[in-house]
């Protein structure tokens, strides 16, 4: 019997992105059942699968983390109870597996005797034939059982270590390691869930679970009627995974569907990052979390000085809100930041604002394209593209114009270096009229891609520079063929 393991699961087990085997299933190399994959068959194409936990994806997920600024947290391992719960799960399955594992083995005994026993009697050559060609297959599917067992072992003890959490009816999913919660998980997953107080007491997070065992691990008051709680519903930043869990839930889908907040914060780093850039890191005061989609933009206040800047993190990191500021530009908030921030400790934050956000029902390989020091949304976009996993290729297009290096090209290169379905592409323009740099910019990008893939259309566009060039560059892009709802720009 064929053993299937979901998309997400294989694609740690044998350390790939799960975007490889996406490429590989619609190329016909790989096949699904119900959405599942056969470990034979993915044994096969990946015969030298490296179980020592130093796989690509392992490597690629700590480079990641790394780039985003936050630390790998070993701690975080499973309680007392959850990890019960996981283990009598597990010891269930293993004791179902084995009563059946010793009902094939009788089978194949007594065929073996009956074929004996038919030889004898008969003494056919076909039944002879028969017996050995038997034989023969139970050797060989005996040897080859060293790395299928392996994978099925280092998969038993991952799915002690974080539960996989299916949403429906998006199908998106993702793991949660330890015991942190389903909100938690999924945010940090790059899932755009919807949230509110975080503290279990809007209820604006809840989720019904399908299937497995969800466990409060928050004590928040309940805030959920009984009637729901009948139903079985929960509050996802109140609860963990003590199992393996179907969830039914709204995702943000649209960038109106989340209310514009208006919330203090400090100031937690202020870095140089060069060329007149200054990156702002922000922490909003607890319990408030700013909750915004990936390339938007908030209002910053510091004392009277104030301005709309793109986000610059990725929402999977909810503690923690990032900017670029342009000392250069021309408004009070700029000035007050390039005249230094050291008597700041707290300012504000408004927002969300504006639409120039990921499609997460795209299935299409994505291109980012920066123009000059708009780098800030692209960068917010790529990271939670990064996260979410989904997309089989990402090309970064960043172009400057004034022969300076790109000031975040050294981020670039690692993600390219680290990622295998990350390219980036440095490109210069002459500081001429942008519009017109612009078609040729994105003329190079296209042929380039082209020259790849023969078809354009297979991406999503994602432009980030001053309004003229991205309006140019829309214009080039329709014109050769690419739907318009695939061209999205930080002016929509
Ligand atoms: S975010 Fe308010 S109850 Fe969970």
């Amino acid at each position: 019997m064929a053993q299937l393991i979901s998309l997400s699961r294989a694609a740690r087990l044998v350390g790939v992105k799960r975007a490889t085997l996406q490429k590989q299933i619609r190329e016909g190399e790989l096949h699904t059942f119900e959405g599942e994959l056969d470990l034979s068959e993915l044994l096969k194409v990946y015969p030298k699968t490296d179980l020592d936990g130093s796989g690509m994806v392992e490597r690629a997920d700590r480079i990641i983390e790394n780039a985003f600024g936050k630390v790998l947290d070993t701690k975080d391992l499973p309680d007392a109870e959850v990890l019960a719960t996981r283990v009598t799960l597990l010891s269930h399955e293993l004791g179902t597996a084995r009563a059946r594992v010793n009902r094939f083995n009788k089978l194949v005994s007594r065929i073996s005797d009956k074929l004996d026993s038919l030889e004898q009697a008969v003494g056919d050559p076909a039944v002879k034939a028969f017996r050995q060609w038997l034989e023969s297959e139970i050797d060989e599917v005996q040897s080859a059982q060293g790395l299928h067992d392996e994978v099925l072992a280092t998969d038993t003890f991952m799915r002690l270590l974080a539960a996989h959490v299916q949403l429906k009816p998006s199908g998106h999913d993702f793991f949660l390691n330890g015991s942190e919660t389903l909100l938690h998980a999924g945010l940090r997953s790059g899932m755009q869930l919807r949230y509110g107080c975080t503290d279990g007491s809007c209820g604006r997070c809840r989720a019904k679970v399908i299937s497995g065992e969800a466990k409060r691990v928050r004590a928040y008051p309940e805030c959920l009627s009984e009637d729901e709680l009948a139903a079985g519903y929960v509050t996802l930043c109140a609860h963990t995974a003590m199992t393996d869990v179907l969830l039914q839930v709204d995702e943000v889908i649209r960038p109106e569907e989340i209310e514009s907040q208006v919330l203090p914060a400090t100031l937690r780093r202020v870095d140089d990052l060069g060329q007149g850039m200054v990156g702002l890191v922000v922490n909003p005061v607890e319990p408030h979390r700013l909750q915004f989609l990936s390339g938007q933009s908030a209002r910053i206040r510091i004392g009277d000085a104030a301005a709309s800047y793109p986000i610059a993190s990725c929402p999977c990191d909810e503690t923690q809100v990032e900017f670029h500021i342009n000392t250069a530009d021309d408004n009070p908030l700029a000035a007050r930041v390039a005249a230094g921030l050291d008597d700041v400790e707290t300012l504000d934050l408004e927002g969300p604002r504006g639409d120039f956000v990921l499609n997460l029902e795209s299935v299409h390989s994505l291109v980012f394209i920066a123009w000059d020091r708009e780098f800030a949304s692209i960068k917010s976009l790529i990271e939670q593209a990064l996260a979410l996993d989904v997309a089989e290729q990402i090309y970064i297009y960043w172009v400057t114009t004034d022969g300076s290096r790109p000031y975040l090209h050294n981020l670039c290169r690692a993600w390219q270096d680290a990622i295998d379905n990350v390219n980036y592409t440095r490109l210069e323009a002459d500081p001429a009229v942008y519009g017109e740099r612009a078609r040729e910019v994105v003329g190079d990008t296209l042929a380039e891609l082209a020259g790849q893939h023969y078809n354009v259309k297979v991406f999503d566009f994602y432009i980030g520079g001053p309004e003229t060039v991205t309006e140019a560059s829309r214009k080039y892009l329709v014109a050769r063929g690419v739907p318009p709802a695939q061209v999205r720009t930080r002016h929509d």
